[in-house]
């Protein structure tokens, strides 16, 4: 981040805000693996099929803030740049994500900031995705520093439409042709569909276990009824 660096102690300070950063990035982290654990630990079954973090690299922290039209500054980055510890969470199913986004915001020490959610109202270019601004507090030795997170929910369906789109916005640099962007667009709806066949499936699958299991349950019992009928027979 060079043109933000004038002397030593921005180096330093800069130093120390990534190192909050880093280490929000880790605390979060740490407490999603745990959410995960204790789901397949209640429920048998894992809502997160995994999980990807990064800080944010010094150019588009810089080139972020030009966007926005701000001085690049240590400043102005803590204060408008939300997502330079990002989190991504990659769910099977739609309802994992706001199943995530509750057990997220139940947490005690986590302050939810805002909320976008793309599901509901997806953007222009068929983006879907849940969106959280959170703030996790960063205990170091000597004070406590409250530290923005942005989480990204999305299911494997629509990361695989967001990675893809991503890159071909970049090829095109933003300016990719009305029947390249039509197309993703189509393809977003495709997802969108695939999504919610996928969740009525597996509730269709969950449904037929779960009879099937009475229906088990219900056998066992009438054999061991039938058997301790024979033994009052025999006696
Ligand atoms: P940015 O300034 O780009 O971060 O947007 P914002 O501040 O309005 O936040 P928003 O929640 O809309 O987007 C944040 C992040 O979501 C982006 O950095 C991308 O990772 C992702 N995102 C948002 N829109 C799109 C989209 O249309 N396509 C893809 N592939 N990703 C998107
Ligand atoms: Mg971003």
């Amino acid at each position: 981040m060079q043109n933000a660096i004038k002397n030593y102690e921005d180096v330093d300070s800069w130093k120390t805000i990534m190192f909050l950063y880093s280490a929000a990035l880790k605390e979060v982290g740490t407490k999603l693996e745990i959410l995960n654990d204790e789901f397949q630990h209640v429920h048998k079954y894992n809502p997160i099929e995994h999980i990807k973090t990064r800080v944010k690299s010094p150019e588009s922290i810089v080139k972020k803030l030009r966007r926005y039209g701000y001085e690049i500054s240590i400043e102005n980055m803590v204060k408008y740049v939300n997502d330079i510890a990002g989190v991504r969470l990659i769910c099977s199913f739609t309802s994992d994500i706001y199943r995530l986004a509750e057990m997220i915001g139940n947490q005690s020490d986590i302050k939810v900031l805002s909320i976008k959610d793309y599901i509901k109202n997806p953007k222009a270019s068929g983006y879907k995705s849940y969106h959280m601004l959170v703030s996790v507090p960063i205990f170091l030795s000597d004070s406590v520093a409250d530290t923005k997170v942005e989480i990204q929910i999305r299911t494997i369906a629509m990361d695989f439409w967001a990675s893809l789109e991503h890159k071909i916005y970049y090829k095109f640099e933003g300016r990719a042709p009305e029947y390249i962007s039509r197309d993703l667009r189509e393809c977003a709806e495709m997802v969108s569909k695939l999504d919610d066949k996928m969740l009525s499936l597996n509730e269709a699958i969950l449904k037929c276990l779960e009879s099937q299991k009475k229906q088990g349950e219900v056998r066992t019992v009438q054999n061991l009824e039938g058997k301790q009928q024979a033994a009052g027979g025999l006696r």
